[in-house]
This record gives C-alpha cells, sequence and structure tokens, in this order.
C-alpha cells in the first residue's frame, strides 16, 4: 500500500485528493493548518477510516513535519498547502509569503534533513498554477520552458515556491516534480471563487458580478482530472522536470457565466429576479489570459483530461445544489470585500 502525505488536504484540491487517493487504496496523511478555506465538511465521512491520519500543522512548523516523515516513511508527498485568493493576496500579501514563500521553504528543509537519515526512497509533487506565465498573448500557449512573469502577489509567491522547488532538485538533488495547473472547478471549492459564486448566486437570487466586461479568459480543469493528474505524476513524471497540466478548454468569464445560466434554465432551476450579469470595477492588474500547452504530460505522461467543461458543470452545479449546507459551513469566513459574497 502507498502511503502519502497531503499537505492543504482540507482545502479544495488538498480534499478531493486525499479521497481519490483513499478510493485508489492508499494510505494517506493530511497536513493541514485549517485556515479560513480549509474545510472540516470536505473531509467529514473520513473520520474513522483507518487509512486515513489528519494532522493539524503548519508547512512552516519543520519540526513536526520532520516528525510526521519520519513515524509515515511516505512514498510521496503532495504540496498543496497555499493562500489562494488572488484578491486577498491584493488585499494582504503577507500571509501569501508566509505560506507560499516561506512554507515551501521550510518542507523543502523538512524534505531535505529527512533524506539525508532515511534510505526509502520520497518523491515530492508541488502544486503550481499557470497563473506563474502571467498574461498569455491570444493563439498562443505558455510551455514548461515559458518565462515566469507572475502578475499578483499570489502568483508571484507560487512562483518563488516554484523556484526554490527547483534550486533545491538541482542543488541538493531533492527528488521533486513540479506540476502547473489551470482552473479547476468542482466539489469542495471555497465559494469565493468564480463557479461557486456564479452557482450560489444562481441558486439565492443575487447579482453576478463579474469583473471589467468579462472578457477576461481562463483554462478550465475538473478537479476530478487535475487529481488523476497528480498520480500519475507520482508515477511517472521525470525527477527535476515541470509539466503543465491542462485541459485545453479556455472561456471568457462572461462566456462561462452564460454557460452556468443556461445549465440552471435546463435543470428548471428557478432564475430570481435579481440573477443577473453585473460587470464590476477590474482587479488591478487583472491578467488578460492563462492557456497552457499541455503536450509534454500528453506525451510523457500519456495523462489527459477526461471531462468535457459541458459535463463537468453540469455535475458540480448539481454536487452544490444537494450540498446546500456546504455553503453554510464556510459562510462566517467569506470574504467581504471587493466580489466578496454575504451568505
Ligand atoms: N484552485 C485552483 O484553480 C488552482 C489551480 C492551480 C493550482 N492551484 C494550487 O493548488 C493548491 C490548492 O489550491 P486550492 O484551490 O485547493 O486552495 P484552498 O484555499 O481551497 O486550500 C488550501 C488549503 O491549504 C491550507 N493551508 C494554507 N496555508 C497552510 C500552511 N501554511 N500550512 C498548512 N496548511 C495550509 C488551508 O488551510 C487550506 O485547507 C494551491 O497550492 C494552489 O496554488 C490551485
Amino acid at each position: 500500500m502507498k502511503k502519502f502525505i497531503v499537505t492543504g488536504g482540507s482545502g479544495f484540491i488538498g480534499s478531493n485528493l486525499v479521497k481519490y487517493l483513499l478510493k485508489k487504496k492508499c494510505f494517506v496523511i493530511n497536513i493541514d493548518k485549517l485556515s479560513y478555506s480549509a474545510n472540516p465538511y470536505n473531509l467529514k465521512k473520513l473520520a474513522k477510516d483507518k487509512n486515513y491520519k489528519f494532522y493539524k500543522c503548519d508547512i512552516n512548523n519543520k519540526d513536526k513535519i520532520i516528525h510526521i516523515l519520519k513515524k509515515y516513511k511516505p512514498d510521496g508527498v503532495f504540496n498543496l498547502a497555499a493562500e489562494t485568493h488572488v484578491d486577498r493576496s491584493i488585499e494582504n500579501p503577507k500571509n501569501f509569503i508566509s505560506s507560499n514563500i516561506l512554507g515551501v521553504f521550510n518542507l523543502l528543509e523538512a524534505l531535505k534533513k529527512y533524506i539525508k537519515t532515511s534510505s526509502k526512497k520520497i518523491k515530492l509533487i508541488h502544486i503550481s498554477t499557470d497563473e506563474v506565465y502571467g498574461d498569455i498573448k491570444k493563439g498562443t500557449r505558455s510551455v514548461e520552458e515559458s518565462s515566469y512573469i507572475p502578475s499578483s502577489p499570489y502568483s508571484a509567491s507560487k512562483a518563488s515556491a516554484d523556484h526554490l522547488v527547483r534550486a533545491y532538485m538541482r542543488t541538493y538533488k531533492l527528488p521533486a516534480v513540479i506540476s502547473n495547473c489551470c482552473n479547476n472547478y468542482g466539489p469542495n471549492q471555497f465559494p469565493e471563487k468564480l463557479i461557486p459564486k456564479l452557482i450560489y448566486n444562481i441558486l439565492n437570487n443575487q447579482p453576478l458580478p463579474i469583473y471589467g466586461l468579462g472578457k477576461n479568459s481562463r483554462e478550465w480543469i475538473h478537479v476530478f482530472d487535475h487529481c488523476e493528474a497528480l498520480l500519475k505524476l507520482f508515477n511517472k513524471g521525470k525527477i527535476g522536470e515541470s509539466y503543465n497540466v491542462g485541459s485545453n478548454q479556455n472561456l471568457t468569464n462572461i462566456n462561462i457565466t452564460k454557460k452556468i445560466l443556461f445549465i440552471a434554465k435546463k435543470k428548471s432551476i428557478k432564475i430570481g429576479k435579481n440573477t443577473k450579469i453585473k460587470f464590476v470595477k477590474d482587479r488591478p492588474g487583472h491578467d488578460f489570459r492563462y492557456a497552457l500547452n499541455n503536450s509534454k504530460i500528453l506525451k510523457t505522461v500519456k495523462w489527459k483530461a477526461r471531462i468535457s467543461l459541458e459535463e463537468g458543470l453540469s455535475q458540480t452545479f448539481d454536487w452544490y445544489t444537494k450540498n446546500k449546507v456546504f455553503f453554510k459551513s464556510v459562510s462566517k469566513k467569506l470574504y467581504t470585500g471587493r466580489l466578496g459574497l454575504k451568505i
């Protein structure tokens, strides 16, 4: 049985990854400091699972991380612990420096120290984002060798972390792989992010706020596809390399909003009179377009996203409709600046 540490396992992607790995008959140790975006609801059914362990711990706590590494001797570590909301990073970048840069530095130091004393092989899969490449011109897509030109404190902190991981791979031969993924959607996502926010507002007769003219384009992947890619990267990703995890499914924010409205109507959800698209002042430094070239992972790891945007959005809509209690479980922690929702 393979053993994995998942950091940030109580957040959106992390909780989906924890469940995915358990389904694949792995033993999973979740290390999460339980910040505002962590949600016990995401993993509430796992408390009694004998293949699941949870540690409330900040990745900055190097000694505790070393202790957990020594105790479990995992085959791999998936690092998803991070501050993730761009708007919050614009308002208060300090937490992003602490978790996304210093946290990764401490995790790398812990791994470096552990590797010296352990004979068992280990591999770090460090989860990064397409945002590190910055704005991508129409007609082009970023490859793994493209320059890092981050625009927000969030993407700058993720870029810094990637550089640190690369430096540790090269200087200390730390066995790691970096994944740069596009925008995820699916169950368990904190509802300050675009898709759950739109679904919540449709279900609650609220306006649908869109930055600028809604022309910004994002590439969307279902979180289940991302989880599958991460396990494949553990099994087949070459140590020392980066991989773009993209779906090739780009859509402007206005078009994704229209798509979700269309899905809601098809499901006979009543659209209230307040539920109208509302253009709001653009985010400062807002990147216009992200787009990944995913040829490398397709060819060398033999992974391809399988869930179409239509199917994935429809299933996601159903999940939030059936799990309304999920929205209630996060209501007090919601960001109330800029596009923040009040629930
Ligand atoms: N959501 C996306 O579209 C997307 C796309 C590409 C990459 N990523 C990356 O994937 C990872 C997970 O993103 P998400 O959307 O699930 O985020 P999320 O905000 O839903 O979850 C992050 C989790 O990390 C935990 N955490 C934060 N700082 C921590 C620390 N210092 N120590 C321990 N735990 C800590 C939080 O408590 C939370 O449970 C992040 O690294 C993010 O940059 C996300």
